[in-house]
């Protein structure tokens, strides 16, 4: 299926599932050459992340743990600039390698003030993996340490990602058709 429709909207398909998965490969072998023998912590963001964080994991071969957090700033297509907190953080955190697993980075105020906010229970790092990054709209310095794939503004659906709660239930990635 080349063109989806989502509510009122068409989207094309712009990153098929083979495209995804090798990069999250290439991601998680990252992941398991760096933080060999830290035991990290994925704390993966609700809900845009739960099928990468599902994907990568079973790629992740070092002794590791899973947690999930929720977060959101998102309504409709275009960012509302308002940044909520982090609901659910319910492990410890002290002293751990915390890689924080997101859907997508765009103006990359979520992720730093999530970074600002976990700094205060005392990690011993916190490192950034994101499926996406939308390199064109950030508006922080923020590093990503951990990238499967950069797209241009364009709005996007699939793989997690979602339109107004929509879309989320494809195995690729569909870009908007602008009418
Ligand atoms: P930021 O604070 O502007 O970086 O917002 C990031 C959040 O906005 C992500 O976690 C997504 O939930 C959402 N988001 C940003 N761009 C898109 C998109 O193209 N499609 C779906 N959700 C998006
Ligand atoms: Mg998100």
């Amino acid at each position: 299926m080349d063109k989806i429709q989502v509510k009122d909207k068409t989207f094309t398909v712009s990153i098929p599932e083979a495209d995804i998965l090798k990069e999250v490969k290439r991601v998680a072998a990252e992941i398991n050459r760096d933080l060999e023998g830290r035991n990290p912590l994925f704390l993966a963001v609700l809900n845009g992340s739960f099928i990468f964080a599902a994907d990568l994991l079973r790629e992740v071969t070092i002794p590791c743990e899973i947690s999930f957090v929720k977060l959101a700033s998102y309504e409709g297509v275009f960012s509302t600039g308002e940044i909520r907190e982090v609901i659910g953080l319910n492990t410890d955190i002290t002293g751990r390698a915390v890689v924080i697993v997101e859907d997508i980075i765009d103006s990359g105020l979520t992720m730093v003030h999530m970074i600002e906010t976990l700094k205060k229970h005392n990690p011993s790092s916190i490192d950034v993996c994101s499926l996406l990054v939308k390199p064109g709209n950030l508006k922080v310095n923020l590093d990503v340490k951990y990238k499967c794939l950069e797209i241009p503004n364009d709005f996007i659906v699939g793989y997690g990602l979602d339109y107004d709660g929509f879309g989320r239930n494809t195995r690729s990635i569909y870009t908007i058709v602008e009418e």
